[in-house]
């Protein structure tokens, strides 16, 4: 297979330029400016702040658009804050600011080039630093280092924690998906080491997650009504895309998040203003779509996530009142423990589910049959909770 080769290049650039190499300096955007002008000039773009129907990059508040996060979330960081996520440049400030506590300095692991140098000059200890004696260290927002390390143009993956979570998956993929799955996946911290770890020893599939969290009895925290151990999804932008339509086509993230631009010199080259593709449907995909206009294409896009949008309601509400119920039979005490434990059980999936799909930051867009799927399967579950405790 054509993927066998790119994860073996991979393979043999983290070995080169991962281990031991002694602590290279990072090298800051800026000083790219005087040889890639054009990219550069793409990269400041990231500072846009652009809203579409269903996504953009302006941080609106997710607690006061979506008020049902408030019970689904209680008792955890994201019942303080949530926003929606904005641009590659505004990682690193973004993180230092957030509202909800930080568990270590591994939550800089996707947000600055510069955790890459704690690593190597801290070892594996730099990963449980406190986060606030990790910051001071912490210079630059994500920058030309995360992707091609000193060497601008070469695709360079260099997470430690990627590499695991592929090995342990056994499966190959394209350099120019795993550049963005370094940091666009699930994970959760290891409660002791607070190394960043992908779920995906059991595959990418959400039953297989849930499997491993549960072989290995992890949670990331009780909710304090209903006592259920419950796990919070990230942004799974990397494994929701795997069996999509556009994948099955051999497309990667960056054929529509990067198209091609032209310089005023006539060069082509890729665009690092990584956002909504919706902004530039001509460069993304009129050259397959030929047959639609991008105002077509564009609200076929937003049909797809109006109508993912819809589901997703449904599935709140059942999943709201599973949740009341079970607060309050977690208060009355009128069923059996092993009732309320599957109850429990129920609500730790199907709220899982809802997340994935939640959580992706495409609003279904990127593998539609996928996002309809997992939230049928979360109302589903959430009903069998219901059925149970009445
Ligand atoms: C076939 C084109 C296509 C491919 C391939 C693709 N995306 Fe997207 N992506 C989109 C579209 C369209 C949206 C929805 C944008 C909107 O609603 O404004 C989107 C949304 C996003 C967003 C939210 C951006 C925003 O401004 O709302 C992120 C993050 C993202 N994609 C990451 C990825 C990653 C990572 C990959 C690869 C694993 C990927 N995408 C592959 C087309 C694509
Ligand atoms: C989020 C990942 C990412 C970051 C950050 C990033 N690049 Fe890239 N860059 C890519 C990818 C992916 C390609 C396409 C490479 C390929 O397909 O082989 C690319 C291509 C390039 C190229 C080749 C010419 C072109 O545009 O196709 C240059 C030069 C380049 N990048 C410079 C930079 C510079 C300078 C920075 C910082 C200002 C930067 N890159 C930041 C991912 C990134
Ligand atoms: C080093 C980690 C990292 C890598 C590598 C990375 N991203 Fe991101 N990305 C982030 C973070 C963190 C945010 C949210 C930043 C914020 O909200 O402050 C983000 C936000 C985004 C957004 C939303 C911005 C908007 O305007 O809507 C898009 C789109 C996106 N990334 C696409 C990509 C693509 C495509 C790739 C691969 C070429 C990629 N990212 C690689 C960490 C990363
Ligand atoms: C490499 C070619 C290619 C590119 C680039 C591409 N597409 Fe597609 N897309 C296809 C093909 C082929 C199909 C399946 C046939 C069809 O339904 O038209 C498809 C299907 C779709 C569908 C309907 C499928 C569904 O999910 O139900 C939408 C919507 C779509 N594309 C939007 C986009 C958008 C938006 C972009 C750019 C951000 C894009 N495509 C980029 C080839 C492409």
């Amino acid at each position: 297979m054509k993927k066998r080769s790119a994860l073996l290049l991979a393979i043999v650039m983290f070995l080169a330029t991962g281990c031991g190499n002694g602590a290279e300096e990072v090298i800051p955007a800026s000083e790219w400016e005087d040889e890639h002008p054009q990219v550069y000039e793409t990269y400041l773009r990231n500072n846009e702040m652009v809203q579409t129907t269903f996504g953009g990059s302006v941080p609106i508040d997710y607690l006061e658009k979506y008020p049902e996060l408030k019970t689904f979330y209680e008792g955890y960081g994201f019942s303080i804050e949530y926003l929606r996520a904005r641009g590659h440049t505004y990682a690193l400030e973004d993180v230092i600011h957030t509202e909800r506590p930080k568990a270590a300095a591994s939550c800089f692991a996707c947000k600055s080039p510069d955790y890459l140098k704690l690593v190597q000059e801290e070892g594996i200890t730099a990963h449980s630093m406190t986060f606030e004696e990790a910051t001071e260290k912490m210079v630059n927002s994500i920058s030309c280092y995360d992707c091609h390390e000193n060497t601008p143009g070469v695709i360079n993956i260099n997470r430690g924690h990627f590499f695991t979570g592929v090995e342990n998956l056994g499966e190959e993929f394209e350099p120019q998906e795993m550049v963005c799955g370094q940091c666009h996946v699930e994970y959760y911290q290891d409660p002791e080491t607070k190394v960043v770890t992908l779920p995906w020893h059991n595959g990418l599939s959400t039953g297989g997650m849930l499997q491993y969290f549960d072989d290995i009895g992890y949670s990331d925290w009780e909710h304090p009504s209903t006592g259920t151990q419950l796990l919070k999804v990230q942004h799974p932008e990397f494994e929701t895309f795997q069996d999509s339509l556009h994948s099955g086509f051999g497309l990667t993230c960056i054929d529509c998040h990067m198209p091609s631009e032209e310089s005023p010199e006539g060069d082509t080259f890729r665009s690092h203003h990584w956002t909504s593709p919706l902004k530039t449907v001509e460069a993304s995909c009129i050259g397959c779509h030929s047959d639609q206009t991008p105002e077509s294409l564009i609200s076929w896009v937003e049909d797809i996530q109006g109508n993912v949008e819809e589901r997703m309601n449904e599935s709140s509400e059942a999943l709201l009142e599973l949740i009341a119920l079970l607060a309050e039979e977690t208060n009355n005490q009128t069923v059996s423990d092993q009732v309320l434990q599957d109850a429990r059980n129920y609500h730790r999936q199907a709220q899982f589910k809802w997340d994935f799909v939640f959580v992706e930051n495409s609003e279904g867009y990127h593998n539609n049959r996928l996002a309809l799927q997992l939230l049928d399967e979360a109302s589903e579950l959430a009903q069998n909770g219901i059925d149970l405790l009445r």
